[in-house]
């Protein structure tokens, strides 16, 4: 199979690299692509948002399936239009991707189906959202905007102030745009969180591996929220029990409700959960791999992901045979400095060969360029140096290590990737 895979950060990394493995697999697209994935796929400059781009360009290749990586191209209904030309696709439709691209749909569908998660409210009038704040008089408190906000569009309030500003930014200065023209305020839930993926065909949902997020900049979750410093799979906290009670209480009753609303889902649905003492809720869905999760649970898969993604465009799921390795990974991602907010890009990296790799680790790249046998940063997030072992203490010194050899100036990265995983497991 020819196969096109659409976006160029980490995940599709992650995701090319775990289809070469298939002997199914003949050749390997990627758009936009970045330095690293070029060395393995040949990439393109048709944006991932361009949906006719994208379209012209699989015809023009002929290729048998498009993989459809990000939220805002599968939101925008990518998919669906690469279906009415014919092509097999991974990846959600629009009726289904609204799972991600409304936070509003979302806390109603799990109303309506009781699955568990934080209590809400929904406002479409800031005067009226700062007046409930104001009456509920209960923090900390979550502001979240209706729609798509690059990671965002989540602000945690300690106090009143922070909740008007939050409303008033996203409302009323619509710091995201059209995202921001309904918004979510909801009760604070604590616990540990956890990263499930899985794969459904909308009728059979299977849970990868569970994993664990880092989302803070800096060591001991401080600093600003980032789409994620590092990874490690599995997640101590999901137990078993943990594990038999969410597909109980939280996937099939999702999977089914999908169904029942005319939105069946097919693709990866993302299951971002919260354990509370009140037993595991859902924080959020998204209806696509994870960044940087993708790089810690492919790497665990034992099994075919090329024929995995046949399955499920086919609602073929339940045929499919895989399991997942008894070992640990993690993800250590390097980020310019500055990041999140502004940062440098072009400096030149050493300490990776000429496939941009390191022995003793897989290196993703999320943004860089190659040029002129040369890799130079491209974006906030650079690389997710990935490694296994057998355990998790391995795992992290493998990536630790492959870390200490690549440079690039005022390269930032977290030093405490899986410490909380570490203490939860002693
Ligand atoms: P989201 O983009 O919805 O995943 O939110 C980003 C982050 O904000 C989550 O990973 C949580 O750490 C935090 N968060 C979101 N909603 C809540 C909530 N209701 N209670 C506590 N923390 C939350
Ligand atoms: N790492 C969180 C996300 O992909 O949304």
């Amino acid at each position: 199979m020819k196969i096109l895979v659409v976006g160029g950060g980490g995940r599709e990394h992650a995701i090319i690299m775990k289809l070469a493995e298939s002997p199914k697999v003949e050749k390997l697209y990627c758009t936009p692509g970045n330095g690293g994935i070029s060395r393995y796929a040949e990439c393109f400059g048709v944006k991932a948002t361009d949906i006719d781009g994208v379209v012209a360009l699989a015809k023009q290749l002929s290729v048998d399936m498009v993989v459809v990586a990000p939220d805002d191209p599968l939101v925008l209904g990518m998919v669906d239009a690469l279906n009415a030309e014919g092509f097999m696709t991974f990846g959600p439709n629009k009726a289904a991707a609204i799972i991600e691209g409304s936070k509003v749909f979302s806390k109603e569908l799990m109303k309506k189906y009781n699955i568990p998660t934080a209590g809400y409210e929904v406002f479409d009038d800031p005067n009226k959202a700062i007046e409930y704040i104001k009456a509920q008089n209960s923090y900390p408190t979550v502001v979240k905007a209706d729609g798509l906000a690059l990671g965002k569009g989540v602000v945690i309030a300690q106090n009143e102030e922070e909740a008007v500003d939050a409303v008033k930014s996203i409302m009323e200065d619509k710091m995201f745009g059209e995202s921001g023209s309904r918004i979510v305020i909801e009760e604070f839930l604590t616990g540990p969180e956890v990263s499930v993926l899985s794969f459904t065909d909308g009728n059979v949902v299977i849970p990868m591996i569970s994993s664990m997020d880092h989302k803070r900049a800096y060591d001991n979750d401080e600093g600003l929220n980032t789409g994620g410093m590092g990874t490690v799979a599995p997640n101590p906290y999901y137990t078993e029990d943990v594990a038999k009670e969410c597909m109980e209480k939280i996937f099939l009753p999702t999977i089914n409700a999908m169904k029942a609303e005319n939105r069946t889902f097919k693709g990866c649905l993302y299951f971002g959960l919260m354990i509370t003492p009140k037993g595991p809720k859902v924080i959020e869905y998204n209806c696509r791999f994870g960044d940087p999760e993708t790089q810690v649970v492919l790497p665990l898969l034992d099994g075919d992901l090329c024929e995995i993604f046949e399955a499920i465009y086919n609602g073929k799921l339940a045929d499919v045979k895989f399991s997942w390795k008894k070992e640990f990974c993690t993800c250590v991602v390097m980020a310019s400095g500055g990041y999140p907010k502004k940062y440098p890009t072009g400096l030149e990296m050493s300490g990776m060969d000429d496939k941009g790799q390191v022995d003793g680790a897989f290196v993703y790249h999320a943004g860089t360029k190659y040029a002129d046998g040369k890799f130079y940063t491209a974006g906030g997030r650079v690389l997710g140096v990935t490694a296994t072992g057998a355990t998790l203490p391995e795992a992290l010194e493998k990536s630790y290590k492959a870390v200490d050899k690549i440079s690039f100036e005022n390269a930032h990265f977290r030093k405490d990737i899986g410490k909380r995983a570490m203490a939860a497991i002693k």
